[in-house]
């Protein structure tokens, strides 16, 4: 039985990404990497940078703003923020709490969510609850990074890989038929939270001077073991979402996957049998941006003309924690704000590229 009942639909989009961009030109400058290695083993071509006095919350304000206009809706109509962020502005308060004073939402709820690169889904997942409980009618579901924060410009083997950015939904109730969130599917494994983590900073190991000292604050990652996992997760994720929404790969018009890496990528679109030319990249334009990565590609392909009305399409991310989950929706509508298609990209910033686990699931139906 199709997971149908209490679908949601996303009613507005909108991404902003900082207008300083950092090529691979300018990381050969800082490390010892070329551009031929990074295009060749990540397929990254530049990612955005904030400026000093940009944080997370600010480009997730810029994201949200868009997705409420683009939604003709005001701040005030908001019932509830999640913003999905591994980078908030501090531990406390939430980003979520600094973007609802900033937006004027006074009537929303609001907390962080922490679930990685697989933030967004998680966010979509955990909005549709709400709506279904009738405790909501309009949830804001946001995904906002300033990885270049946590990113060791001295360590080749992560800082080639990381941007930052924000991507932003309206989620509400689906108002048609057929329309919406068909599927959603939330997978965890914990017992391979070490191979990709930020050390210090916590509980754990507070910081000190040592853990200055030894660059604790930056992102550690065993990257060949993130690659290996990070393939499993999305082949089981699509394989997941698509049973709960009743549908086959051949009934996907475009799959939007986490940005991470073109060979993640193309490894598991050619073991999932998906045509090439449905999948959607930004991942040269931004490099991997974690929970950002799934709604600013979805903005962009919607303004770059890639959805249209009654598309299937599929969101599939893994990240740390170990986390991994995908969703599918049926897009529904014209979208106000369509016609801004050839503006440019995500805020106004040149547009990305055209270019073109296993089974222990923690569910959440
Ligand atoms: O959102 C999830 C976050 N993370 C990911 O998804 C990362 C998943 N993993 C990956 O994307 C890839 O493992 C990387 C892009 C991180 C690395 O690519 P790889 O093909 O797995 O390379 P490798 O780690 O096996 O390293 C191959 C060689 C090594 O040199 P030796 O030991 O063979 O001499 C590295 O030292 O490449 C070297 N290397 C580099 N060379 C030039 C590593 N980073 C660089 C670099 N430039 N930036």
């Amino acid at each position: 039985m199709p997971y149908r009942e209490t679908s949601v639909t996303v009613a507005g989009l909108g991404s902003a990404v900082p207008d300083r961009i950092l090529t691979n030109g300018d990381l050969e400058r800082m490390v010892d990497t070329s551009d031929e290695w990074i295009v060749e083993r990540t397929g990254i071509r530049q990612r955005r940078v904030a400026a000093p006095h940009e944080a997370t919350s600010d480009l997730a304000l810029a994201a949200s703003r868009k997705a409420l206009s683009d939604a003709g809706m005001d701040p005030a109509d908001l019932d509830l923020i999640i913003v999905g962020t591994v980078t908030p502005d501090m531990p406390f308060p939430s980003t979520a709490c600094l973007l609802q004073a900033a937006l004027g939402a006074r009537r929303a709820a609001a907390m962080d969510l922490g679930a990685a690169c697989t933030g967004f889904i998680y966010g979509l997942a955990a909005a549709e609850g709400f709506l279904a409980s009738g405790r909501f009618r309009t949830v804001l579901v946001v995904g906002a990074e300033t990885l270049s924060r946590i990113t060791d410009y001295e360590d080749r083997s992560t800082c080639v890989l990381f941007g930052d950015g924000a991507g932003a939904a309206v989620v509400r109730r689906a108002t048609s038929v057929g329309g919406g969130l068909l599927s959603v599917y939330l997978a965890a494994d914990g017992r391979g939270a070490g191979i990709l983590r930020l050390p210090a900073g916590g509980s754990r190991r507070p910081a000190d001077a040592d853990t200055v000292a030894s660059r604790q604050h930056f992102i550690r990652m065993d990257g060949r073991e993130v690659f290996r996992f990070a393939v499993r997760a999305m082949v089981s994720a699509v394989k997941e979402s698509l049973r709960r929404a009743g549908l086959r790969v051949a009934d996907v018009d475009l799959f939007i996957p986490h940005q991470a890496n073109t060979r993640i990528i193309d490894t598991a679109v050619r073991m999932l049998g998906i045509p090439p030319a449905r999948v959607f990249h930004t991942i040269e334009a931004y490099g991997n941006i974690s929970s950002a990565s799934i709604p600013v590609s979805l903005d962009e392909a919607r303004r770059r003309g890639r959805l249209r009305p009654g598309d299937t399409v599929l969101l599939v991310a893994f990240g740390a924690g170990l986390t991994y989950g995908g969703a599918v929706l049926r897009w529904e509508a014209a979208v106000p704000g369509a016609s801004a298609a050839g503006e440019g990209g995500a805020a106004g910033s040149p547009s990305g590229t055209d270019s073109n686990p296993q089974e222990r699931t923690q569910s959440m139906t």
